[in-house]
């Protein structure tokens, strides 16, 4: 009855029903939350009052989106001091964008390239498009390390397109100039266009500082994803966009498809967009919280891991996540239900991510402080027992 790229297997796995349990039980820490809007973060009140604007009662159908929003956009990359897009499209979501760039680039059939570990969401939103997700390990030594021969190897005909996060989700690594440089040149030889996923790029952790993608000479189509979900942690607002660089015609040809594609929907709710410049403005108050709670959590997390020498975490440069490596005497997903079943603390495998390397742990560090210090504390503990 339903189709091949519908068929997911439904049935919750044995680690989200442990941990529905404990929840019920009101026993639950739970440090995979990544919803911004469930963290004790303090809100503007301006942000609500820029949905009223009597404006919103209009309909003005635009498939680039409205204007003012558009500008609001331009305005947060000059303030960043990055490349102003002359070429932007504003969706609902960054994951609406990805489906339009499937959409856009891909056939049936054809694949899009990735270096693993990431976000799962994404093998689904290339799967719904009917386009196949082929991922490529990243190495890791005391960093991790995107290796442009690697992905060149492993790159089947059918591969229309390289997605790269920047900083990836849950690595947590920035591309470096030096490999967007040799990425840039791979693409453009191959053909691929590049999809550079930066909702994450205004969490660098210090000492490391996030250093903006030379943009303006791209020799490959180019394609930057961003919007309100994580910059201003407003993923309720539904507004993102897609910036176009890269060669003529290809540029301008793929923003007029891509204006095609999002008229087919237009996505994008006119309040939400009015109020896009003032969301925006409103980030100036949202991310020092979400900054210094991050830097909070590490640094705890670091504390603890002091005691538990079997246990380290990788190095994270940005981003809310958090790479932890255990023994290798259970796989991740065991280690993820054992510290579940002892101490009532839910973390996500490694292998969720699409992580090679075995026994990894992700956890998010966006927790309230003593959420987060109390599912460190249960978590090491339990792997302390565990190693007897
Ligand atoms: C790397 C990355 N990109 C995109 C998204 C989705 O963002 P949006 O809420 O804009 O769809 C997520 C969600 O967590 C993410 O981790």
């Amino acid at each position: 009855m339903f189709s091949r790229r519908a068929g997911w297997k439904l049935v919750p796995n044995r680690l989200h029903q442990l941990a529905e349990a404990a929840r019920r039980r009101g026993q639950l820490t739970d440090l995979t939350v990544s919803n911004p809007a469930r963290c004790g973060f303090v809100y503007p009140a301006a942000m609500l009052q820029a949905l009223a604007a009597p404006a919103g009662l209009l309909y003005d159908p635009q498939p680039l989106g409205l204007e003012a929003a558009r500008a609001a956009v331009r305005g947060y990359y000059r303030e960043r001091g990055g490349a102003v897009p002359a070429r932007l499209l504003l969706t609902a979501s960054t994951s609406e964008a990805y489906a339009h760039l499937f959409r856009l680039l891909c056939d049936a059939g054809e694949a899009a390239l990735m270096p693993a570990p990431s976000y799962p969401l994404f093998e689904m939103l290339a799967g719904v498009e009917a386009v196949e997700l082929q991922s490529v390990p990243m190495t890791y030594e005391h960093g991790w390390r995107l290796d442009a021969a690697a992905l060149a190897a492993a790159a089947g005909p059918r591969v229309k397109a390289l997605l790269l996060v920047n900083p990836n989700n849950p690595a947590g690594n920035y591309l470096r100039p030096a490999a967007w440089t040799e990425l840039q040149a791979l693409a453009a030889e191959r053909g691929w266009a590049l999809v550079v996923d930066e909702v994450f790029f205004d969490y660098a952790l210090p000492p490391y500082a996030a250093q903006d993608l030379d943009l303006d000479r791209a020799p490959a189509l180019t394609f930057v994803l961003n919007g309100l979900s994580k910059i201003a942690a407003l993923p309720q607002m539904k507004l993102a966009w897609i910036a176009v660089f890269g060669p003529e015609p290809a540029a301008e040809e793929a923003l007029a498809r891509l204006e095609v594609i999002n008229d087919l929907f237009l996505s994008a709710a006119t309040p939400v967009q009015l109020a896009a410049p003032a969301f925006l403005a409103a980030r100036h108050g949202v991310q020092p919280q979400i900054r210094t709670r991050l830097q909070a959590n590490l640094a705890a997390l670091d504390r603890t891991l002091k005691e538990v020498p079997a246990a380290a975490r990788l190095e994270v440069e940005g981003g809310w996540s958090v790479l932890l490596r255990l023994p290798r005497v259970h796989s991740d997903e065991a280690w993820a239900e054992t510290i579940l079943e002892r101490a009532g603390v839910l973390t996500h495998p490694g292998h969720f991510f699409g992580m090679a390397q075995e026994s990894h742990l992700a956890l998010s560090l966006l927790p309230e402080e003593a959420e987060f210090a109390r599912g460190v504390d249960g978590l090491l503990g339990a792997v302390k027992k565990e190693l007897g």
